[in-house]
């Protein structure tokens, strides 16, 4: 069973020359995970992408608006395309605009639990649906063929009474899907508690297709114990991630080697800075300076003046004035 779950994940990376038998993937992270931060992870040793959720709606409908979530570069191969939606016929139409693009994969998101989302019965509320969330998998599957992996994102269940992770899991292998990643919490925790390992350890026993196990990696230690808890076939990482995109590399040398080497000041500055030399790639400065608040928060957590560098960083608008206090807090007397 474990040996087929390798094979069929090595059609994911057959194309590409990274072939790690526990591949490293970045999270998707609506708001946070947009080009110039997973070309940052990349270069940090992330070795799969995913793009933040598209709506389905939004690419059937009003492609021009949503198309910005979908495009990516070459270098970031291999990465998957995360779609979010309720009706098997859009959700195929969706995955059948994205395939001129040529995505590595396509995932199904069946794990948010924002009420936004779930409102549409859309996200997790499709683990309250299993008969809905087949008939998207498999219409999805049906349209794009056997050549384009199609994995599925999901949750535990929609509370502690309602763990349903191992039958949604064995249905969406029945239904089609060539992968599958699990958070296991559930709905109702949103991001809050602990991640509980043991549903990723149950539930790669009773599939055969790859198992990839997300939840609660903040640091390389963290990654080595899931991979021996669970034996999952592959490791996705979040919020460790945001502030910490070096993660990646220090989890495959810890795996690799047995220890990381630590980061420090000065290489945080230069990957800051690298991180918003990406943005203005894609972004206009004004846009860039006030989208690097949000991230510069994560890369500050823990520094001695955090506090007050935040409130500094919050009320500057231009670039040069936002590189300059960087300069300044980051670099050593
Ligand atoms: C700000 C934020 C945005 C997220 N956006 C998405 C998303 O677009 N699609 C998705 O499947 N999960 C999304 N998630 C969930 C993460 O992908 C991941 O499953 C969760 O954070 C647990 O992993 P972690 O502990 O490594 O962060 C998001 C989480 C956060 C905190």
């Amino acid at each position: 069973m474990e040996n087929e779950g390798r094979i069929a994940l090595s059609i994911l990376n057959s194309q590409f020359s990274i072939k790690p038998e526990i591949p490293l993937f970045l999270a998707p992270l609506a708001g946070y995970t947009d080009q110039a931060f997973r070309l940052l992870c990349k270069d940090c040793g992330a070795e799969v992408l995913v793009s933040e959720m598209v709506s389905a709606d939004g690419l059937t409908r009003d492609s021009a608006k949503t198309i910005k979530y979908i495009l990516f570069d070459d270098v970031e191969r291999p990465l998957g395309i995360q779609i979010f939606g309720n009706n098997p016929h859009v959700m195929a139409k969706a995955a059948e605009f994205l395939l001129p693009y040529n995505p590595d994969f396509i995932d199904v998101n069946m794990g948010c639990p924002v009420k936004k989302v779930i409102r549409r019965g859309a996200g997790s509320a499709l683990m309250q649906t299993p008969e809905l969330a087949e008939a998207i998998v498999k219409e999805i599957k049906r349209t794009i063929g056997a050549n384009i992996p199609l994995s599925v994102k999901f949750r535990s269940g929609m509370d502690a009474n309602n763990l349903n992770y191992l039958d949604f899991g064995k249905r969406m292998e029945a239904s089609g899907a060539d992968f599958l990643c699990l958070h296991p919490r559930t709905v109702k925790q949103m991001f809050s508690g602990k991640s509980n390992w043991k549903h990723i350890k149950e539930l790669k026993s009773v599939i055969s297709i790859p198992l990839i196990g997300n939840g609660d990696i903040l640091c390389p230690e963290d990654a080595q114990r899931m991979m021996q808890e669970t034996n999952c076939n592959g490791l996705m990482i979040g919020r460790g991630a945001l502030g910490k995109p070096w993660l990646f590399s220090q989890i495959r040398q810890l795996l690799t080697n047995g220890s990381y080497n630590p980061v420090t000041k000065a290489n945080l500055l230069q990957i800051i800075l690298k991180h918003i030399d990406y943005a203005l790639r894609f972004k206009r400065e004004a846009v860039v300076v006030k989208e690097m608040r949000s991230q510069l928060c994560f890369y500050t957590r823990g520094l001695l003046g955090a506090a007050e560098l935040r409130n500094k960083i919050n009320h500057i608008d231009s670039l040069s004035e936002l590189i300059t206090t960087l300069n300044t807090a980051f670099t050593p007397f």
